[in-house]
């Protein structure tokens, strides 16, 4: 598939989805949020890939934010859509069965901020910057983010950052829980390559049900635990279960056959 506003590449099973607009500092606008979409739906139908990496053009930015220029002529009636198609498409991140990380190489504001936290985990280069400034256009965020930002930093860190419109630098962000691990740039997309093989290399089965079951865990109307027992379950009816407790047992590697 070819893509205007993204670059796509294939490593070992995992889909790198580079959002490319970096003289906008890759601000997301119509075309990204459309592409994005479909990158999206090629790695939830594709066999071959088993996850992906999502991160920005350049050396300055993730995503600098939805596209600003295009908010200009929005009624509140076009505003609404557009915050209900951005909160679908980052919930099909959140909700996917493969797992998608954030590699956020820069500044993460706003709709950028809100993309990397629906990725299910996050690593950040040295240089990132996180916040949520769109008070500062008398706005809030849309995508997501007065939902998820307090889910993973907490309430009074999550208030304080959208009230104020306070950036936070990426140490900042990993002691807030936000990101997994800080590393210096150059080591940033390998170091998310290293941690998506070795979450691939697990039982496919098992990846999907955490993914899904902790989902549920931060949806208040679905019961998460009802779910997790079922898919507990349904573990124990695939192969990979039986292979992985018996090579415990056997003090050895499991042989992982996605069965
Ligand atoms: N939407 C549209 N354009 C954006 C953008 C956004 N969210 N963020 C940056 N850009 C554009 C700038 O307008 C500028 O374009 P130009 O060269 O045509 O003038 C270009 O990207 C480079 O940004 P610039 O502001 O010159 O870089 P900087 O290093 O001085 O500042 C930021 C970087 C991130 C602090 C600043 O760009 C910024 O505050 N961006 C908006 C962040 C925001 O409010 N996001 C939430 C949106 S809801």
């Amino acid at each position: 598939m070819a893509y205007q506003t993204l670059q796509v590449d294939i490593r070992e099973r995992i889909m790198i989805i580079t959002i490319h607009r970096p003289e906008k500092l890759n601000a997301l606008n119509n075309t990204v949020m459309e592409e994005l979409d479909l990158a999206v739906e090629e790695v939830l139908n594709r066999g071959d890939i088993g996850g992906a990496i999502l991160t920005g053009s350049g050396e300055k930015a993730f995503v600098a934010g939805a596209d600003i220029a295009g908010f200009q002529q929005l009624s509140p009636e076009e505003a609404r859509a557009l915050s209900i198609k951005g909160q679908a498409l980052f919930a099909s991140i959140e909700q996917a069965p493969k797992p998608f990380l954030a590699a956020v190489n820069g500044f993460a504001l706003g709709g950028g901020c809100e993309l990397a936290m629906a990725c299910h985990l996050r690593l950040a280069s040295t240089n990132a910057r996180f916040g949520q400034p769109e008070i500062n256009l008398g706005l809030i965020p849309g995508y997501g983010g007065t939902q998820r930002l307090p889910r993973l930093v907490g309430l009074t860190r999550a208030l304080h950052m959208m009230l104020t419109a306070e950036m936070i630098t990426a140490e900042q962000a990993k002691e807030y829980g936000l990101v997994l691990e800080v590393v210096p740039p150059e080591a940033l997309l390998p170091k998310s390559l290293a941690l998506m093989q070795k979450i691939l290399a697990g039982p496919v089965h098992a990846i999907r049900h955490i993914l899904h079951c902790t989902y549920l865990s931060t949806s208040a109307s679905q019961d998460g635990y009802a779910a997790e027992a079922q898919a507990f379950s349904e573990c124990f009816a695939t192969a990979d279960a039986r292979e992985g407790i018996q090579a415990f047992m056997e003090k050895r590697k499991p042989h992982f056959q996605g069965k």
